[in-house]
């Protein structure tokens, strides 16, 4: 296995967890949103954080196909799995673990809205520097990442890692 360098720890993330709980808390207090979370790199962080939210909300799940097992883009997104959830009329918050060129971001937006939610926002644990000086619109960001493939807290290199309460960098990666 590939040696791996630590750049978030858990007290880092549960802290920042709390702040983009609290951000939601405000935003959508009579809401109900639902938080639609990207399987299978979100499943951590949607959990930590659907329980430091404190208002009613649902949840479900989407699954895009664009990494395959490796770390290269393939450039192209297929939905494996849709929402089961009628969004349409509701508050959706996509909730993702890493945005790194934007893409899937792009494409599961544009797949959201043609479910005609009242509203779409993005909540993202980590994204790229770069893609935000593209000015991607993320609206809840838990920290921005320079390049370097990024593994733990739900996020895999061909499934592993996933299980790691930390964050790290795989050396040697993309
Ligand atoms: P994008 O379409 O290039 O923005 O890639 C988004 C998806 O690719 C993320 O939701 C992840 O599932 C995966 N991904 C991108 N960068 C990384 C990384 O550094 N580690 C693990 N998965 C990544
Ligand atoms: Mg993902």
């Amino acid at each position: 296995m590939a040696p791996l360098r630590r750049i978030l720890s858990r007290y880092q993330i549960r802290r920042r967890v709390k702040e983009l709980a609290a951000q939601l808390r405000a935003d959508y207090a009579q809401q109900r949103p639902v938080l639609v979370g990207c399987l299978k790199g979100g499943f951590v962080f949607l959990a930590d954080l659907v329980r430091q939210v404190g208002v009613p909300l649902q949840v479900d799940f989407i699954m895009v196909s664009s990494y395959g097992m490796g770390t290269t883009s393939k450039g192209e997104i297929t939905v494996l799995k849709d929402v089961t959830t009628d969004l349409a009329g509701r508050h959706v918050v996509f909730v993702d673990d890493i945005i790194d060129s934007g893409l899937t971001l792009q494409r599961v937006r544009e797949h959201l809205l043609s479910h005609r939610p009242a509203s779409l926002r993005v909540c993202a644990l980590l994204a790229r520097e770069s893609v935000l000086a593209e000015g991607a619109a993320i609206d809840y960001l838990g920290f921005p990442v320079p390049e370097g493939f990024v593994v733990g807290y739900g996020i895999d290199y061909a499934e592993d890692y996933r299980q790691l309460p930390d964050i790290y960098v795989l050396e040697g990666e993309g």
